[in-house]
């Protein structure tokens, strides 16, 4: 019974990985939005959507888990040390035991995405009001041919209009820009004479939420 018992463990272990890499093998080559998607798959039960603390299992734990938006020590953190929180092979003491230690089940490419969502949760200053995951599907659709693939200004389109699309990438920047301004021009165009159109009538203001949480997602 007992062999019985330790071998479903061992099956349950082996699937949970296999079924875990396919998930997200698809993913493209955007880290951070892999990191999102993991986020919401193995971290937000306990640290909750948004990273401030308060899953749905956080009440049942005997430590709080991190405020991971708004925490000193993940300010503090190099990226490397960051990622040996989450592996579970940072320095004995350095988190509780109620933090799990990933290591064993998630990749280290994904634990290099999970650091680089963390920087955007703990940097972002607007709350994410869409999917991101949606998002990149309109932003591939409508966006990509002025502001570039990878949101830095300088899509197909650029090389035979004289135009100077927004970057998305500068982070300073997006995190100056509320929800509510980046909603306006995305639905109405830009106010001066520059090309930016305004998507009202083909986008759906759902579609734009997720738009704009996937742009915010391009600057880290
Ligand atoms: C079962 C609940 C639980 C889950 C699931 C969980 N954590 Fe945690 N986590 C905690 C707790 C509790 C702490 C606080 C530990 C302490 O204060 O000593 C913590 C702390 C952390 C810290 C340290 C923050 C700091 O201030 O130094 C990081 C980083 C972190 N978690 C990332 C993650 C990531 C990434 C995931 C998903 C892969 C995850 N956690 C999933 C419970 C959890
Ligand atoms: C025809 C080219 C073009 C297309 C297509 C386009 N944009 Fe733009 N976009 C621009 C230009 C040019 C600007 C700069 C506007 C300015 O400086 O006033 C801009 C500015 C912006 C800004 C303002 C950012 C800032 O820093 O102020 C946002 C947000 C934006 N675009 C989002 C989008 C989204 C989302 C899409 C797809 C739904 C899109 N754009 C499609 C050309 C385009």
């Amino acid at each position: 019974m007992n062999k019985l018992r330790s071998h479903l463990i061992g099956f349950t272990l082996v699937v949970g990985l296999i079924s875990t890499q396919s998930l997200f093998a698809e993913t493209d080559n955007n880290s951070v939005l892999d990191g999102y998607e993991i986020f919401n798959h193995f971290c937000f039960l306990c640290h909750g959507k948004d990273g401030k603390g308060h899953g749905p299992l956080a009440n049942k734990l005997p430590v709080s888990p991190a405020n991971l938006a708004n925490s000193d020590r993940v300010g503090r953190q190099t990226d490397r040390e960051l990622f040996r929180t989450i592996q579970g092979t940072a320095p004995h003491g350095t988190v509780s035991a109620t933090m799990p230690r990933w290591g064993l089940a998630i990749p280290e490419s994904q634990i290099h995405s999970l650091v680089d969502y963390i920087r955007f949760l703990h940097n972002a200053k607007f709350p994410q009001i869409g999917d991101p995951r949606l998002g990149k599907l309109v932003y591939e659709d409508h966006c990509t041919v002025c502001h570039g693939d990878n949101g830095e200004g300088a899509g197909m389109l650029t090389y035979v209009i004289g135009m100077n699309p927004a970057d998305h990438t500068d982070s300073e920047r997006m995190e100056s820009l509320p929800n509510e301004y980046l909603f306006r021009i995305i639905r109405d165009g830009s106010i001066d004479n520059s090309l930016m159109p305004g998507w009202k009538g083909i986008l759906t203001p759902n579609e734009i939420e997720n738009v704009i949480a996937y742009i915010r997602l391009l600057a880290y």
